[in-house]
């Protein structure tokens, strides 16, 4: 049985106060709060098992590289990936899209070669295609998604042409929570040819994911988002996919042999890992998704739907106020504007004074905000350990807020 209370007591910031009153944490979406278990797991890993990984054969170089290592197994198993071998760490999302970029895009794109993206997409899975638009004259062909912000995937399918190299495109907005039907795309894509990247960096958070079943190329995911450590992360690359891929960052541990005339590379995933990584990062990471598959996600994501939907019908219920993205079976993320003078960061502040966080700006979407005509939003975006109550108090601050701007 689902029990937030009991949820919420493993996540000790979720006592404190801030400004005087109970915290209401609802910028999830920005970066998730961390369970006990993952925080005890980092300080345990520092204390008593700490050493560098893969270099070392003295036992606590021998614990630390098997702890790490372990953690690509529970990757895999979080993904329903068949294989961990084709998971690579990477410190988030950010750097798993840019991995792609540099190692199996930029190579292979020529000069008007397209990759087709959505208008949702985060910055993250825009700017590292920009690269190559600049770099190498690739074309970006974007996606509008519906008014309701939802995004149809047979335009997706639509807009693959003879010259697209390669799909990016995000599972669930981290704006307006839309869910994006990456399966639909997936099958759409193939029958042209035509790899897709996910960026599961919101989607693996609010429901289970199984990578055979949305059939995409490359699945990225973010430790911090997912109640885990900032700078871990990963990303699931099919093997066929990781075999055409050249490395990208240069240095220890991605190398077999190094002469002075010639370098001869690890293995996948090793390859694509230079450098000592991020061990306790990881490693807390695993913790993370362990825990968050005990909660069951099916359970996370029933749960959302509550709150989703409660929280829907009460913003609804203010008249003076816009909701950006209102797509059907979309996940518990809400933008707003108020009508009236005041800016997404005035709301923000006053919010802030009565313990409710929330994000506000343009939350790394510049296009889709300018798809909804606003210059900025504030966000509220709900995780795991978020109650109607909340929902309640969130209503309560911008209540007062209207009051203050209207
Ligand atoms: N991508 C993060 C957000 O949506 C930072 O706020």
């Amino acid at each position: 049985m689902y029990d937030p209370a009991k949820i919420r007591a493993d996540f000790p910031i979720l006592a404190r106060e801030v400004n005087g009153k109970p915290l209401v944490y609802l910028d999830n979406g920005a970066s998730a709060q961390k369970p006990r278990v993952v925080i005890d797991a980092m300080t345990h890993a520092y204390e008593h098992e700490y050493a560098n990984v893969h270099r070392g054969l003295h036992h606590l170089s021998t614990i630390a590289t098997e702890k790490y290592e372990a953690v690509r197994g529970i990757v895999a198993r979080f993904l329903n990936a068949p294989d961990p071998e084709e998971i690579v760490f990477t410190t988030g999302t950010t750097e798993g899209i840019n991995l792609v970029s540099y190692a199996w895009a930029a190579p292979r794109l020529a000069a008007g070669d397209e990759i087709v993206l959505s208008v949702l997409e985060h910055h993250a899975n825009i700017v590292p295609w920009h690269f190559l638009r600049e770099r190498q004259g690739v074309v970006l062909k974007w996606v509008e998604p519906e008014a309701d912000g939802s995004l149809d995937p047979q335009r997706v399918i639509d807009a693959i042409g003879p010259k697209t190299k390669l799909v990016a495109v995000t599972q669930m907005s981290n704006v307006t929570g839309t869910r994006v039907d990456v399966a639909a795309i997936c099958r759409g894509a193939k029958e042209k040819g035509v790899p897709v990247l996910v960026d599961g960096s919101q989607g693996a958070v609010h429901g289970p994911v199984s990578i055979p079943d949305i059939g995409c190329d490359f699945y990225a995911i973010t430790g911090h988002k997912l109640y885990g450590p900032s700078g871990s992360g990963a990303i699931w690359i099919a093997k066929e996919r990781m075999a055409e891929m050249r490395p990208f960052l240069g240095g220890g541990d991605m190398i077999r042999d190094v002469y002075r005339d010639s370098v001869t590379y690890n293995d996948a995933p090793m390859k694509f890992e230079a450098g000592t990584p991020g061990i306790v990062q990881q490693i807390g990471m695993g913790v993370a998704l362990e825990y968050l598959m005990a909660l069951g996600m099916e359970n996370v994501a029933a749960h959302e739907a509550t709150l989703r939907d409660y929280a829907t019908k009460r913003l609804k219920g203010l008249n003076w106020l816009n909701l950006q993205g209102t797509a059907a079976g979309k996940g518990a993320i809400f933008s707003f504007t108020l009508e009236g003078a005041a800016h997404a960061h005035d709301i923000s502040t006053v919010l802030d004074k009565k313990g409710i966080a929330v994000r506000a700006g343009t939350h790394c979407a510049m296009p889709l905000l300018e798809f909804f005509g606003v210059g900025a939003t504030c966000r509220a975006s709900f995780g795991l350990y978020n109650t109607t109550d909340e929902v309640d108090r969130l209503i309560e601050g911008l209540e007062l807020c209207h009051e203050l701007f209207a």
